[in-house]
């Protein structure tokens, strides 16, 4: 057999794989010292107790055989994706039912769609960005040309006429800056795609963190974006499901007249048996009313951790954006540090866990990120050990 030998460029170990390594590693060899960690973006709220009632009633109904269920639809149960619909419709986006496809999560849909594009295809990606894009295309063995995202365009780069591409990556609000495009701007990389026949694969995972009403939720708020755009979100950080494991993908049938859709259909059927009927039953839960509600006061104490960043790093002069309608709070290194002389920096000397901003790309150089996912208690103790530090 002949292995991939594209896997020979990518680097040895996943960005936050390192990361945790380098901590482990910490830890061992400093084991009175307590680390906070600030890094990876996961949650530390547990599920909403309407969550939890339909997971467990999900499992008693698979302990009786009346109501036992085997395999399911493989692009998802019609309750979830019917929830699923209403929700983009209350950001006046309306979608067919089979142009909801029902995942694990993102990250793993947005490395399974490249299945349906061929590997001559030139791809777009946003530098800094997260490190899923680059990697899968990578694997691949596709050209990837960058586009240049940094603070003199405040981290939303606008498309380039100059540069050719067929598959586009967009991630709003932003990994990990937590940048945000507003209608215009995204507008302005919808007629760029339709102009060159390319397709924008629009990654929404963050879109909950969006307050402010004029910021679309959705690629599909904007003209023209079912012709153009395949949109992948998740409930892992809408709704604590980062070890539950849901999300969905949207393949509008407008795109290629329907043949993308039909080859999503296709591949799924054929790869993916479809997410635990228990799961999709929580799942579920998070869009009724009551869902709703109770996620949002989760969101609304990650927002406030992120105030509680901000507001250290604001009073030592410290670069920052993000926080407002994102996790993360992105950061300039102080003292000219590079990304991972800063990570290194509050590893030793606070026991503070973050990413290294070069990990998401080299324009992410001398960048930091932090995030609000922690819990209250670590991100107050780890803010107090910033300012005592930062003096
Ligand atoms: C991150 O920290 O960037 C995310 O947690 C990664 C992910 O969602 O896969």
């Amino acid at each position: 057999m002949n292995i991939n030998t594209n896997y020979q460029n990518i680097s040895d170990s996943y960005l936050f794989s390192t990361i945790a390594k380098k901590v482990n590693e910490f830890s061992k060899a400093n084991p009175d010292k307590e680390i906070i960690k600030l890094g990876i973006g996961d949650v530390t709220l547990p599920l909403c107790k309407i969550v939890v009632k339909a997971l467990k009633d999900a499992s008693e109904e698979m302990g009786v055989k009346e109501t036992f269920r085997g395999y399911g639809p493989e692009q998802g149960y019609d309750f979830l994706r019917e929830k699923v619909q209403a929700y983009y419709k209350n950001h006046n986006v309306n979608l067919d039912i089979d142009e909801i496809f029902i995942s694990d999560g993102a990250k793993s849909d947005l490395g399974n769609i490249l299945d349906l594009f061929s590997t001559e295809n030139t791809v777009l990606v946003p530098d800094p960005v997260y490190p899923v894009y680059v990697d899968t295309n990578t694997m691949a063995g596709r050209k990837i040309v960058y586009i240049d995202a940094n603070a003199q365009n405040e981290f939303l780069p606008l498309p380039d006429e100059s540069i050719k591409a067929d598959i586009i990556y967009i991630c709003s609000p932003n990994n990990p800056t937590g940048a945000v495009y507003n209608k215009e701007q995204l507008k302005k990389w919808v007629d760029y795609a339709i102009k060159n026949n390319a397709v924008i694969l629009f990654d929404s995972a963050y879109e909950c963190f969006i307050t402010d009403k004029e910021l679309p939720h959705s690629i599909y708020e904007i003209e023209g974006a079912k012709n153009c755009a395949i949109e992948f979100c998740s409930l892992s950080k809408m709704a604590g499901f980062t070890g539950t494991r849901c999300g969905y993908t949207i393949v509008p049938k407008d795109i290629e007249n329907g043949l993308l859709n039909k080859m999503w259909l296709r591949r799924q059927t054929t790869k993916f048996n479809g997410v635990p009927y228990i799961i999709q039953r929580g799942a579920e839960a998070v869009f009724t009313l009551d869902g709703q509600k109770e996620i949002q006061e989760n969101l609304n104490y990650y927002k406030e951790n992120a105030k509680i960043i901000s507001d250290t790093l604001k009073k030592h002069n410290i670069w920052h954006i993000g926080g407002k309608h994102s996790p993360y709070i992105w950061l300039k290194c102080p003292n000219n540090m590079t990304s991972w002389e800063f990570f290194d920096y509050l590893l030793e000397n606070v026991q503070i866990v973050g990413t290294p901003g070069s990990g998401f790309g080299k324009n992410g150089e001398g960048y930091f990120r932090l995030t609000s996912f922690g819990s209250r208690e670590n991100t107050i103790k780890a803010c107090e050990r910033l300012d005592k530090f930062l003096k």
